[in-house]
């Protein structure tokens, strides 16, 4: 795939099915797009990003995370960098990236690694944050575009956006809102970056 001249290059990781990444790769399409998804990454075979990714053209990477259960290992992480340095991107999404990142890959793209959360950070980091916004009864929870630092759902924040809690959500129900939200920001979040903001 080649990029406009004027766009931001894109490198997508994650390790479920890429509903984030479809957003991101839709709207990229559009034509006052600013950023072009140019590779996606994700440390499970067969998730369902790859396939996603590859419909659409996009060249997809499985790559082994190694030996750990929560980060990727020495070799795992050199060849992540590697393949985002040869797609040459700008900036690095993660969509539904279940690992965390360590100083090797945030400092090969500094101020560069953004994520997408499923809470308005600081509430609720880490997993299934739906149920926790469930669990402690809040009647507002959303979705935050942050950049990524060494901590879980910790680095500066850039956007959010408010999703409602009704009073019959499930965690399913609740989660699918977010997950709409999630689908709206993250393309508004790309688009600003690409325009220098
Ligand atoms: C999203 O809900 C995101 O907030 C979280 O993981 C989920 C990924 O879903 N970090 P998908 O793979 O983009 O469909």
């Amino acid at each position: 795939m080649v990029a406009k001249p004027d766009c931001i290059r894109v490198g997508v990781l994650g390790s479920g099915k890429g509903s984030n990444m479809v957003a991101l790769a839709e709207a990229a399409t559009l034509p006052d797009a600013t950023f072009k998804v140019v590779t996606v990454i994700s440390d499970t075979a067969g998730a369902g990003i790859l396939d996603r990714a590859r419909e659409r053209g996009i060249p997809a990477h499985y790559i082994n995370p190694g030996q750990f259960r929560t980060k990727l290992d020495a070799g795992a992480e050199a060849r992540f960098i590697e393949v985002l340095r040869e797609a040459k991107v700008d900036y690095v999404a993660l969509a539904g990236f279940m690992r965390i990142l360590k100083d090797g890959l945030l400092d090969a793209f500094p101020k560069r690694v953004i994520n997408i959360h499923p809470s308005l950070l600081p509430s609720f980091p880490g997993l299934e944050s739906w149920k926790q916004a469930l669990d402690h009864g809040v009647k507002v929870t959303g979705c935050t575009v942050h950049f990524v630092d060494a901590g879980v759902d910790t680095g500066k924040i850039i956007s959010q956006k408010v999703v409602e809690v009704l009073d019959n959500d499930t965690p399913a129900s609740l989660h699918e809102r977010i997950q709409v939200a999630e689908r709206t920001i993250y393309p508004q979040v790309m688009n600003a970056l690409g325009r220098g903001l």
